[in-house]
């Protein structure tokens, strides 16, 4: 028996949690310098979504946040999440890529990077892990754990140990669904202690109400590390709160040494941090959902599904979208449900369920999840699937970042030549979200007003017409819109009314236009593809319902469609 030492998420995990990742940097460097007294293992304050959310919404460079974080917290290690080969984005990056973010973020002040994969693939591990061990960092190899009668104790015990042949530091259970039960936690770290020796971090969340116990089994079976957030960023979608957990185990064999009075201390300026942003704070994630209990579904995933169902009378869809979820995840060989698998599951769930018919659209990102692209999957696709999706071709087998031609020299030069380039980490930054970094990096980004989320994401306009379903997946929402015949809508710059145009072809869903496949005058056949539109972080192609002549085109690159919108006339 020895101690427990925590790790405190308030900066990453826990606000992405409950209020979708918006807390600034503001709001952080003012308590930096109490939080690195009190003793942490460690400070989660990195990677995950808030990469991705500085960039877009807050106009804050997240290089920057890293090092001023660094400049005051000289004491305790500071930890980012790395979704591995997809680092904080949502696809592959090529290995160039890989090897220069883990550098970069390491030289920024990262000391721990906590690497996991959705579908537990260390392929899609090894370069970021090898790059990180490299630079001197702590690595934890991560598991990400999910229920399935694919994913048993023997295959967690077995993926620990490819972890450990990386010369992983440390292993931690990512339990992001907030699933694992105090039995199975106490059984998995007991396995892993005897079977791979290396040092144990329990990362839970509340959503069902079962974390803290589980953290106490954790710490009989000889837990070594516990993620905690302060009490008011705890709870709910979020961790258990750090105050009680130290306290629970005060004078026990596993006691922090944590004093509670320093953290009650801290506690309160988080309240007023809270405070600031009650307007976004989620009341649904907040909540226990035991849902998750039995369709291990993350929480936030479908409450707020649900939420909106309510409010448009169409809760009968609500059962629809709860069995739905499962059957996909099922189908696809049951992946773990962790960005990006948790998108990719929910929004094809989604999909399914709001056009009436099984994988009838099928997103880019579940096409390629489907060819292999995202990894190997813990259990088989069904059939009906891969035939659908590959036709006659096979799934790849290779490691899906082989087949990725280095990207840095040309997106450098890119970078340079779009005169955005003030610093190396610049080009990292514009590497992984070209389009919004663009923005941001060339100072045209505008800092989001601290509104109710729903604001933020749709216009009043798209709440007013068809079908708006808000899905949120890791505390980022997003809206689909989708009209019942599953046909496309959107808000043109010059709205053509939808009846009155020969041929129309409509976007079925809310997005944005990625690219227009055709021009006028240009000859096209029943089912090519026409236009690829953004939702939900996801790309789908739209096709032609008819073959004939492009007339007309009514909206460009970079457009928002809403669902029902005419996109172009064919003919
Ligand atoms: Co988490």
């Amino acid at each position: 028996m020895s101690a427990v030492t925590i790790t405190d998420t308030t900066f990453r995990d826990a606000h992405q949690s409950l209020i979708a990742t918006r807390m600034r940097t503001c709001d952080m460097l003012p308590i930096a310098e109490e939080l690195d007294r009190v003793g942490f293992y460690s400070l989660e304050v990195w990677g995950g979504a808030t990469f991705d959310v500085c960039i877009r919404y807050l106009n804050e460079d997240p290089w920057e946040r890293l090092k001023s974080l660094k400049a005051i917290i000289k004491d305790t290690p500071l930890q980012m999440l790395l979704r591995g080969q997809n680092l904080v984005g949502y696809r592959h990056y090529p290995d160039d890529i890989v090897v220069k973010f883990v550098e970069k973020s390491a030289d920024n002040g990262i000391d721990i990077f906590r690497v996991f994969d959705a579908v537990n693939d260390i392929r899609n591990m090894e370069v970021s892990i090898k790059t990180a061990k490299k630079a001197g960092a702590h690595v934890q190899g991560t598991i990400s754990y999910t229920i399935s009668p694919v994913h048993t104790i023997d295959s967690f015990v077995r993926f620990a140990r490819e972890l450990s042949e990386l010369n992983c530091d440390s292993i931690c259970i990512k339990d992001m669904a907030g699933l694992i039960s105090p039995r199975d936690t106490y059984d998995l770290i007991k396995a892993l202690k005897s079977e791979v020796g290396l040092p144990i971090n329990l990362h839970s969340h509340s959503t069902s109400g079962m974390a803290t116990m589980s953290y106490m089994a954790a710490c009989y079976a000889g837990v070594d590390i516990l993620d905690t957030a302060f009490s008011p960023f705890a709870s709910g979608a979020s961790q258990p709160p750090t105050e009680t957990v130290v306290a629970a185990l005060q004078r026990t064999a596993y006691d922090t040494g944590l004093d509670l009075n320093v953290l009650t201390d801290i506690k309160e300026y988080f309240v007023g941090v809270r405070e600031k942003y009650a307007g976004i704070l989620d009341p649904i994630s907040e909540k226990i959902d035991t849902n998750v209990l039995i369709y291990q579904i993350p929480g936030g995933m479908l409450s707020n599904l649900v939420s909106q169902l309510e409010e448009q009378n169409a809760l009968d869809r609500y059962n629809d979208v709860l069995a739905e979820m499962p059957r996909v995840r099922k189908d696809l060989g049951y992946p773990p449900l962790v960005t990006p698998t948790s998108q990719i599951v929910g929004t094809q769930a989604v999909l399914n369920v709001l056009t009436g018919e099984r994988y009838k659209i099928i997103p880019k990102e579940v096409r390629e999840y489907v060819r292999g692209m995202y990894g190997k999957p813990p259990a088989p696709i069904i059939d009906e699937l891969l035939d659908k999706v590959l036709g006659e071709d096979d799934a790849i087998t290779c490691r899906p970042a082989d087949l990725l031609e280095p990207e840095l020299d040309q997106i450098t030069r890119k970078a340079q030549e779009l005169g955005i380039v003030r610093k190396e980490e610049d080009i990292l930054t514009y590497a992984l979200y070209p389009q919004i970094a663009k923005t941001f990096l060339m100072g045209n980004a505008v800092e989001e007003e601290i509104k109710p989320a729903m604001c933020a994401f749709s216009s009043p306009g798209a709440m007013v017409a068809g079908n708006v379903f808000k899905v949120v997946v890791d505390g980022e929402a997003f809206h689909v819109e989708i009209e019942p015949t599953g046909e496309m809508t959107i808000e043109a710059k010059k709205p053509v009314p939808a009846d009155s145009v020969e041929g129309g072809i409509k976007s079925n869903m809310q997005g944005m236009i990625l690219g227009l496949k055709v021009k006028k005058g240009d000859p096209v056949e029943k089912g090519d593809v026409v236009a690829v539109i953004e939702a939900m972080k996801m790309e789908n192609d739209i096709h032609a319902p008819h073959s004939g002549i492009v007339r007309d085109l009514f909206v460009s690159k970079g457009d928002t469609v809403r669902a029902g919108d005419m996109i172009m006339s064919v003919n």
